[in-house]
């Protein structure tokens, strides 16, 4: 008979513990933004609507960055209903000093719209 591997055994169980205290707490802490947001569907529809062009989560390029216009709306109760007008009607921005219309996104469909929103506020 062949001895148990006792450490195999050990070893599986020390990585697997710590994997799922980490997931459990994430679930803890950000519920809603775990369940609500599929961010990398929203970071796709961005990609094909070339959103990307000027905006990036963390820096600034030619418009501000996801985090800049999270902050902007922290606490601000009418921030998707904003943010919603924003990105579907094309309002005049100043990009790089000239007045131009903003991009509006090519889709109507309100989960997508959605979902694009609550990353975009997520970061
Ligand atoms: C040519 C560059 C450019 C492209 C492309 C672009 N944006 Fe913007 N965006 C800007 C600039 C500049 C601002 C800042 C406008 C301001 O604060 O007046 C802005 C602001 C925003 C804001 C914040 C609005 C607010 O009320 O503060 C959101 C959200 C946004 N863009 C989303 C998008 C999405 C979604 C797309 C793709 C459909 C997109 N942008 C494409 C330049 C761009």
């Amino acid at each position: 008979m062949k001895p148990i591997p006792h450490a195999a055994l050990f070893d599986s169980r020390h990585r697997l513990l710590p994997t799922l205290c980490a997931a459990i707490g994430l679930a803890l802490i950000a519920p809603g933004a775990i369940a609500q947001v599929d961010a990398p569907a929203a970071e796709a529809l961005m990609k094909e609507n070339k959103c990307t062009k000027c905006h990036n989560p963390e820096k600034k390029k030619k418009g501000p960055s996801l985090k800049t216009i999270a902050e902007k709306y922290k606490g601000d109760a009418g921030a998707e209903g904003k943010l919603l007008k924003h990105i579907t009607t094309g309002p005049k921005v100043k990009i790089d000093g000239e007045e131009e219309e903003h991009e509006a996104i090519d889709t109507k469909d309100p989960k997508q719209l959605k979902n694009l929103i609550g990353w975009i506020l997520s970061h």
